[in-house]
């Protein structure tokens, strides 16, 4: 392996934000950026001073790059990653990993023949109260776990078409779809605390109230059994008219409970038994900030620079250190999985009037067999 390792980067807005987390890491560089249009490849290029321009994808993949991230909309995200995977390729890819069943057997069949590592940059799992919350409950602080709350309240109505009025690809994969489309924000950190995957997944929605008209209910609610019979609920709302709350999470246990900010300045708060007075007491989430891990509490200098409290550069660091081989991604392809298929599978749940689906494991899969049969 030679060092640096050569990033390219694909998707000149998105992918571009990882420029300052991979530049805090002496082991990457970035070389390459490549978009269909030219003039962001260009203010890309020109901003962060990255050499090489592209605006096709496999004409990057083929100059010599080590590293893909792939920020692209998220129908290209699959393709995308395997054709980097089987040139064997390190990929850190946006969320979701993909938008089909079968687009996730072709990503899991490319990752298992592939030497190189894959990660998707699921952010949201690296927040700073979203890492502390994780602790706390690795600890044991609120007890036994068994429920959690995540919501993405997220209006886009702006996104949803161009200029001269043709839908977006917001419009067709976020919102012109029935189910719960967007769920990885809000499922990836509850899974985290969980440290579990969805067994199953019932799905409704309030029906459409908003114009324009989209085939995706003004809010879906996406109930999931966990694999040990925890129940969590997810609320995906990228339609109606309010402000954005995009990282409300709570969770409850036999001890304590969390419940995070939903804006105006509330602090994020937490009651455990017999450290909060009555059961009224909620504390801040910030008194318990000695829980967080060493290196979150006193993170690298470069860390603070690349945004979100040092989550942005984290994210990039564990991903480098996977494709370095020092350690696996925490985020590998099974667990990318775990946060995108229950909300494939929610679509054929609220197709079918909320009745509750399987939700398959492709860890065991073997490949082959059909993926409704998993
Ligand atoms: N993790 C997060 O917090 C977060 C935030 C925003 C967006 N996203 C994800 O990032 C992705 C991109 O979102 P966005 O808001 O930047 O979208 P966007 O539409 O603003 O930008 C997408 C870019 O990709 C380019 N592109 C499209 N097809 C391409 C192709 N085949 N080859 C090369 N370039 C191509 C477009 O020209 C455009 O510049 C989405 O999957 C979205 O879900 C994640």
């Amino acid at each position: 392996m030679t060092l640096p390792l050569k990033v390219g980067l694909v998707g000149a807005r998105r992918a571009v934000s990882t420029c300052r987390g991979f530049g805090a890491c002496p082991e990457t560089v970035v070389h390459a950026v490549c978009d269909l249009d030219e003039a962001a490849v260009n203010a890309a290029a020109d901003r962060y001073g990255i050499p090489e321009r592209f605006t096709r994808y496999e004409d990057m993949l083929d100059s010599g790059i080590d590293i893909a991230v792939i920020g692209t909309p998220m129908q290209f995200h699959a393709r995308m990653s395997v054709a980097a995977l089987e040139r064997d390729i390190h990929v850190l890819c946006e969320v979701t990993a993909a938008v089909s069943l079968e687009e996730c057997g072709q990503l899991v069949r490319a990752q298992r023949r592939s030497k190189a590592a894959y990660m998707m940059a699921e952010n949201y799992c690296y927040m700073q109260p979203v890492v502390l919350v994780r602790e706390m409950v690795r600890q044991g602080l609120f007890g036994q776990v068994y429920f959690g709350e995540g919501e993405y309240t997220h209006e886009l109505e702006g996104l949803h078409f161009t200029a001269t009025g043709a839908p977006t690809w917001r419009h067709t994969w976020q919102v012109g779809r029935r189910g719960c489309t967007y769920p990885t924000h809000s499922l990836g950190p509850l899974l985290e605390w969980f440290d579990d995957r969805v067994e199953s997944v019932t799905c409704l929605g309030s029906g459409r109230h908003t114009p324009p008209e989209r085939r995706m209910d003004d809010v879906t609610v996406m109930l999931c059994r966990l694999s040990h019979g925890q129940l969590v609920s997810i609320r995906n709302d990228m339609i109606s008219k309010r402000p954005h709350i995009m990282t409300y999470y709570s969770i409850q246990g036999t001890k304590g409970c969390y419940e995070a900010s939903r804006g105006t300045g509330a602090p994020h708060k937490v009651w455990l038994e017999g450290q909060c007075d009555g059961p009224e007491a909620w504390r801040p989430l910030s008194e318990f900030e000695e829980h967080l891990p060493e290196f979150w509490r006193n993170p690298p200098e470069e860390a603070v620079k690349a945004g979100h409290g040092g989550g942005d550069y984290f994210v990039v660091r564990d991903f480098v250190d996977a494709a370095l081989g020092q350690r696996p991604a925490p985020i590998d392809v099974y667990r990318a999985l775990d946060y995108t298929v229950p909300g494939l599978v929610s679509e054929e749940s609220i197709e079918r009037g909320g009745v509750s689906v399987a939700v398959p494991d492709f860890r065991a899969w073997d490949g082959v067999a059909p993926l409704k049969a998993l």
